[in-house]
C-alpha cells in the first residue's frame, strides 16, 4: 500500500504514513477472536481515540508505578542513553501520547528525525504535533501502523539510508506471548539496536491494583473495546451485563486482562450470534513480567546482545539497550 500524506494541515505539519488496517480486517479479527474456545481480542483493539485517552489516564494513577518508574529510569540515565542513541533516526513503536520520548529528546539533541509508530491515528498526530512545537530542531513524522507486522519503513522516504534504533517503552513487549517477542525481535531488528522497557516480576499485591485501580480507569479502558465495536461494527453489547478483571497468574509469570460475562447472554455482530455462559471470560490483554535475565535470554534467542540494562532501586521496572549480534 503507498503512502498517503495526511490531508490534515496542523501547525506545525506533521507527515503522516498511515498504514491503518482497513475495517474489514478488524471485523474479522474481532469475529475470529470471540469465535476461539477462550474467546480474545489483540490488545491493539483496546486504542480507539477514546482507548489512547483513557490509558494516558492510567498512566497518572498512583496505582499504576509503571509509567512513573521508567520515566524515572529515563531520567536517571538519560545522559547514557542519549550517547546509545548516537545521531540516528529515533524509532519509536507503540508512541501513544509520546512523553516520554520528551526525556531523551531533551538529553540528544543530536537527534533531529523522530519516527512515532501507533495504531491509534489521531493520536499518535497531536502527539507529533506536540512534539515538533516543544522541540524547534525535530523533524516528527507518523506512522499509523500495526508494530506486529513487517514495519513499512523502506517505503518512507525521509528513512531511505538513514541508521535508526528503536525505542519501545511502556512494557508493551509484555502483551506479547513469549514465543512471539523472539518474532517480534526478528522483525524489529530492521531497525537496528533497540532500548525496550521491561516489567519485573513482583508480588501480585503491587501488580494487580496496577493493572485494576479503585477507581475503575483500567476497566474503563478494557470496557471500551465493546463501546468500540459496538460503534463501528454494529454490535449490540450490552456493557452493564459484562466487568473486567485483572489477576496475577503467578506460575506463568503474566497478568491476565479480562472481560467477564456477568449471565448467559448472546450479543449480535451482524449476522453472527456470539453466545457467552455466565462467568465466561473474553481475554483482552496478557502482560508478562520478567526477571532481567529472562528477557536478556529471549533477546539472545532473537539474535540480540544485551549491552546495557537500567532499573530502579526498587527493581519494579527495567529499560534494556540491546544490540543485533
Ligand atoms: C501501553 S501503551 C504505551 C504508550 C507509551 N509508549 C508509553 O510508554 O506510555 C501502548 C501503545 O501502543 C499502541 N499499540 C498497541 N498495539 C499496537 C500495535 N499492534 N501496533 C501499533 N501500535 C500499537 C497503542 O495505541 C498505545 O499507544
Amino acid at each position: 500500500m503507498p503512502p498517503i500524506p495526511s490531508p490534515q494541515t496542523q501547525q506545525p505539519a506533521v507527515k503522516l504514513y498511515d498504514f491503518h488496517p482497513p475495517m474489514e480486517d478488524f471485523r474479522s479479527a474481532v469475529l475470529r477472536g470471540l469465535g476461539l474456545p477462550q474467546k480474545q481480542f489483540s490488545p491493539q483493539f483496546l486504542y480507539d481515540k477514546r482507548g489512547s485517552e483513557l490509558f494516558d489516564a492510567i498512566c497518572q494513577l498512583p496505582e499504576y508505578y509503571l509509567t512513573r518508574t521508567e520515566m524515572a529510569i529515563l531520567r536517571d540515565n538519560a545522559g547514557a542513553i542519549a550517547t546509545a542513541l548516537g545521531h540516528r533516526v529515533l524509532v519509536e513503536l507503540g508512541s501513544g501520547s509520546s512523553q516520554k520520548i520528551r526525556i531523551l529528546l531533551k538529553a540528544a539533541p543530536q537527534v533531529t528525525t523522530y519516527v512515532g509508530v501507533d495504531i491509534s491515528r489521531q493520536h499518535l498526530q497531536e502527539a507529533c504535533a506536540a512534539l515538533m512545537a516543544d522541540f524547534a530542531e525535530l523533524e516528527a513524522i507518523a506512522v499509523c501502523a500495526d508494530y506486529t507486522k513487517p514495519l513499512p519503513l523502506a517505503t518512507i522516504p525521509e528513512l531511505r539510508d538513514r541508521p535508526t534504533i528503536g525505542f519501545f517503552p511502556g512494557s508493551s513487549i509484555g502483551n506479547l506471548e513469549p514465543a512471539e517477542v523472539i518474532a517480534f525481535l526478528k522483525t524489529v531488528a530492521v531497525l537496528g539496536d533497540l532500548i525496550v522497557g521491561v516489567d519485573l516480576k513482583k508480588s501480585a499485591a503491587i501488580l494487580e491494583p496496577a493493572y485494576d485501580d479503585v477507581q475503575g480507569v483500567s476497566a474503563a479502558f478494557a470496557l471500551n473495546v465493546l463501546t468500540r465495536i459496538n460503534r463501528e461494527l454494529g454490535a449490540d453489547f450490552d456493557l452493564t451485563q459484562f466487568e473486567y478483571r485483572a489477576h496475577y497468574n503467578e506460575a506463568a509469570g503474566r497478568i491476565e486482562m479480562a472481560i467477564a460475562s456477568l449471565c448467559d447472554q448472546t450479543v449480535h455482530l451482524g449476522d453472527a450470534k456470539i453466545s457467552f455462559a455466565a462467568g465466561e471470560t473474553l481475554r483482552t490483554e496478557h502482560s508478562y513480567k520478567y526477571t532481567v535475565d529472562e528477557f536478556q535470554l529471549l533477546a539472545m534467542e532473537a539474535g540480540f546482545q544485551p549491552v546495557q540494562v537500567w532499573t530502579d532501586a526498587d527493581q519494579l521496572f527495567s529499560l534494556h539497550h540491546l544490540k543485533q549480534m
